[in-house]
């Protein structure tokens, strides 16, 4: 399409108003003639009124076949909204024909300003997206609007946020589903909802749960702006920063389907992007006072010790094994009041089992875990799982074996194991190193690509004739596969 074409195109917008204003006018002048006839319109009046119209609806349409040539809007729609336009064009020009039977013409008016609103309204769900004036309506409109299901309530706290619904499905219904919906599926793939993700496209899988550097959903945000792959094409919105942050976390997360966010424990960082994208406020940190009155009465109560870890924070290491045997589950139940502020727990020696590490793994903050000398075995090892903040773990002389070892794999920073006099085989923890090592430096690459693609955006020296932009020099081509 030539430049010019576009150009013309995007007038629609502008001249679209004036046979909508010059209808609308029409309407009232007729109703108030209808009631009051001094008032009346002269025929010729009526005439230049409807003529203008006309000319009105011609241009909005022709403006309007123009834009929607373009082909960056949802089909369904274009096709909904240039019928219904051509039919109000074409009840202008027959008000023109009929307008001297007051009958016929009283009822074609009504009808094409009826129409001439659901165009209108239709235009708008084209450029604001189809919910657009459903989503702050009163309920009971919503039907007539086309809200279909009614919106998602945004949640009020964090705790309350959906994994998938609130957090990662919003990123892809700004940046993605206009093209990869329900009417308009490019490449086969849809992405509005966890099921349409999981089916993947025409090249497959677009989503590999633990993988981030393997899924063609964010391999294609990845490439430079100007690769013919690049997603969202070049000239639609693309995703910030934080969003790509988002979506890289939920799938290293193993991509879950559903449940609450924080439950996943994510990084500060992503806690705080999605605090700001939702308009919430961050989970509070522990009050230091208070966590110190609470950490002296337990260590009566309990026989432990408990100390804050530095002069400022409210965090704090327990040690429970100077209680030794005495120190059981239903002990370790009494300290989860602490759980927000416990940074370091040493449960080694204790007659703690697989059902108190349930509730180890409900402390997300732990950074040192001893549980050295304790009954538990592999299946209590597998509910720490969720200890994202884990550095260093103590398990010698537990009957753990190399099964257990599977449950780690998903803890990024884990550094430190101790397997002395345990069923673990030096191989199997080797390979655990590996799997850990490996993910960090792809971490590590994913981040230094983010930084190196806005770079050459930076960089890249573009020269602009006013028609086609010509790129100097050359961006590398880079594959997608
Ligand atoms: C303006 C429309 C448009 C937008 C917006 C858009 N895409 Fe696409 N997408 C396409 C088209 C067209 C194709 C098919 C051609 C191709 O493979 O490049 C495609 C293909 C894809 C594919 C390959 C599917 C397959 O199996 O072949 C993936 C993955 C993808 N898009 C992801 C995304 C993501 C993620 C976003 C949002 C961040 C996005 N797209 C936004 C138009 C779009």
């Amino acid at each position: 399409m030539s430049d010019f074409a576009i150009f013309v195109g995007r007038f629609h917008p502008l001249v679209v108003h004036l046979p909508i204003g010059v209808l609308l006018v029409l309407a009232v002048t007729e109703a108030v003639g209808w009631r009051w006839s001094k008032l009346r319109l002269t025929p010729g009046a009526r005439t230049v009124i409807l003529v203008f119209a006309v000319v009105g609806a011609s241009l909005a349409a022709g403006c309007g076949w123009l834009l929607g040539q373009q082909g960056s809007y949802d089909e369904v729609l274009v096709d909904r909204h240039r019928i219904l336009g051509f039919v109000t064009l074409g009840l202008t020009v027959v008000l023109v024909v009929i307008q001297r039977w007051p009958k016929f013409y009283g009822a074609v008016l009504a009808v094409a300003l009826g129409i001439m609103s659901w165009t209108g309204h239709n235009g708008g769900a084209l450029t604001h997206g189809p919910g657009y004036l459903a989503e702050h309506a009163p309920a009971i409109l919503q039907p007539l609007l086309g809200g279909g299901e009614p919106g998602r309530p945004t949640p009020t706290t964090l705790a309350e946020a959906d994994v998938f619904l609130d957090v990662v499905q919003p990123v892809l219904n700004a940046r993605c589903v206009a093209c990869h919906g329900e009417s308009r599926s490019d490449g086969d793939l849809r992405l509005d909802s966890f099921e349409a993700i999981v089916a993947g496209g025409e090249h497959g899988d677009a989503l590999v749960p633990g993988e981030p550097s393997d899924s063609l959903l964010l391999r294609r945000l990845y490439l430079p702006l100007d690769h013919k792959e690049h997603m969202p094409p070049t000239g639609r919105p693309q995703p910030t920063d934080t969003d790509i942050v988002v979506l890289e976390w939920w799938i290293s997360d193993e991509a879950p389907a559903e449940g609450g966010f924080m439950a996943r424990s994510p990084d500060p960082e992503v806690v705080e992007i999605v605090a700001t994208q939702l308009g919430l406020p961050l989970p509070p940190i522990p009050d230091r006072a208070e966590m110190l009155v609470l950490a002296k009465s337990l260590e009566m109560q309990l026989g432990i010790t408990i100390r804050p870890l530095t002069t400022e924070d409210p965090w704090l290491g327990a040690n429970a094994r100077l209680a030794g045997d005495a120190f059981d589950d239903d002990a370790l139940a009494r300290l989860m009041p602490l759980a927000p502020a416990l940074h370091r727990l040493d449960l080694g020696g204790t007659s703690v089992t697989d059902a108190g590490l349930a509730l180890v793994g409900e402390m997300a903050g732990l950074q040192r875990l001893r549980l050295d000398d304790t009954a538990i075995t592999d299946t209590g090892l597998a509910q720490l799982s969720p200890l994202k903040r884990l550095v260093s773990l103590n398990l010698h002389s537990t009957s753990v074996t190399d099964a257990a070892l599977e449950a780690l794999t998903g803890l990024p920073r884990l550094r430190q194991i101790y397997v002395w006099q345990t069923g673990i085989t030096p191989t199997a923890v080797m390979a655990l190193a590996e799997e850990l090592e490996n993910r960090r430096k792809l971490d590590r690459y994913r981040q230094q690509i983010a930084a190196n693609q806005r770079r050459i955006a930076e960089e890249t020296f573009r020269v602009d004739f006013g028609a086609k932009p010509l790129v100097l020099p050359e961006a590398p081509e880079v594959e997608a596969e």
